[in-house]
């Protein structure tokens, strides 16, 4: 089994801090070490190699942060940004042509993640044989950020998947809670032979079947932008799932680096150069020099950089995303 993480995501929600061409898998969020870094050496016990694809613009980053861990030939560049589907696809051609028909992880590179979970993927490695694998998690709210997993017909370890659905609205999401659903965890199971079979038959636009890697690449300026979620995850009737209750974290949003940081006895998270007084409840996050000094704040969120700070209520900490993208409009 081999692992491949995708480190090619922009990581918005954790502006100011994260951004385009630094984003939140190189921060230190939980501890010194960075989510990239964490997410690679937590799977170098269980897998015989790792890889990553990332894009052009972070692969500097990428080579200079797993220089001692990872192959500078087993990092692969997508030439342009198209989200996790062409991104997967080029690691699977890949991995085809180096390795062989080996079954591969795709690890996302912002996720906190238990040791245990390697275990049961090694244990779910076989159904790779038939079916493309996603780890089921139990879901605690109707989140509208993640996929949810309708399980089916139970078989030796894990379920078949009776339906996928990307990201749904509110008024769903809850129905699936009440129905039993999983949470996508975002960690897949993938055989090359099984994926590229159930990508010809669902996506033959973007694989005929007949290209190798470097024709794949050549050509990735015109896929469209997609994530696997959608283009396949959701159309395939192959799709099985496993069941991990372990630690599983999704870094996605501040409000998931604050439940993840350690609190004063006021409840507050602080990095970097912070005094509070009176204060609780509250999130600052420097990644400055200067001091940040608060009196008598309670629910915030405050990031601060050399070039932006943003101050916000920890209620609206979601709607950052939105908000970014309404700067790069303006801007
Ligand atoms: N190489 C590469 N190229 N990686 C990418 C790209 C890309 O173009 N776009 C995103 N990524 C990476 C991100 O860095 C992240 O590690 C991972 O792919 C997932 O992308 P996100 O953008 O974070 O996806 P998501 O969180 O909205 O949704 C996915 O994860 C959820 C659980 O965390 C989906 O799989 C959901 O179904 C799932 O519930
Ligand atoms: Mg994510």
């Amino acid at each position: 089994m081999l692992g491949l993480i995708l480190a090619g995501g922009m990581g918005t929600r954790l502006w100011p801090v994260s951004r385009e061409l630094y984003p939140k898998q190189f921060l230190s969020l939980n501890g010194d070490q960075s989510l990239i870094r964490g997410t690679v050496e937590r799977s170098l016990g269980y897998v015989d190699d790792v890889l990553v694809c990332t894009n052009g613009d972070q692969f500097f980053y990428v080579r200079d942060e797993l220089e001692d861990l990872v192959d500078e030939e087993n990092i692969l560049v997508e030439p342009s940004k198209r989200d996790t589907f062409p991104a997967i696809t080029g690691g699977s051609l890949f991995i085809r042509e180096k390795f062989g028909d080996e079954p591969f992880l795709v690890l996302p590179s912002d996720h906190v993640l238990g040791e245990d979970f390697f275990e049961l993927a090694i244990e779910a490695s076989d159904l790779s044989d038939e079916y493309l694998i996603t780890f089921g998690v139990e879901p605690s709210y109707p989140a509208t950020g993640y996929g949810y997993i309708n399980p089916g017909k139970e078989l030796d370890t894990g379920y078949v998947v009776d339906s996928f659905k990307e990201k749904p609205s509110e008024e769903e999401a809850r129905d699936f809670l009440d129905d039993g659903y999983y949470w996508n965890s975002g960690i897949f199971l993938f055989k090359p032979s099984v994926y590229e079979k159930e990508l010809k038959r669902n996506s033959p636009n973007v694989y005929s079947g007949e290209q190798s890697y470097s024709e794949f690449m050549d050509g990735y300026e015109d896929y469209d932008s997609i994530s696997v979620d959608y283009a396949l995850m959701e159309k395939s009737d192959k799709v099985a799932t496993v069941p991990y209750s372990g630690k599983w974290k999704d870094i996605g949003s501040w409000n998931s680096v604050f439940e993840l940081m350690e609190k004063d006895e006021n409840g507050n998270s602080v990095k970097g150069d912070v005094k509070l007084r009176d204060s609780e409840d509250n999130l600052v996050y420097s990644k400055n020099n200067r001091l940040i000094v608060g009196l008598g704040l309670k629910d915030l969120l405050i990031a601060d950089t050399e070039d932006a700070l943003l101050v916000s209520s920890k209620e609206k900490a979601e709607e950052v995303k939105s908000l970014v993208q309404e700067l790069r409009k303006e801007n």
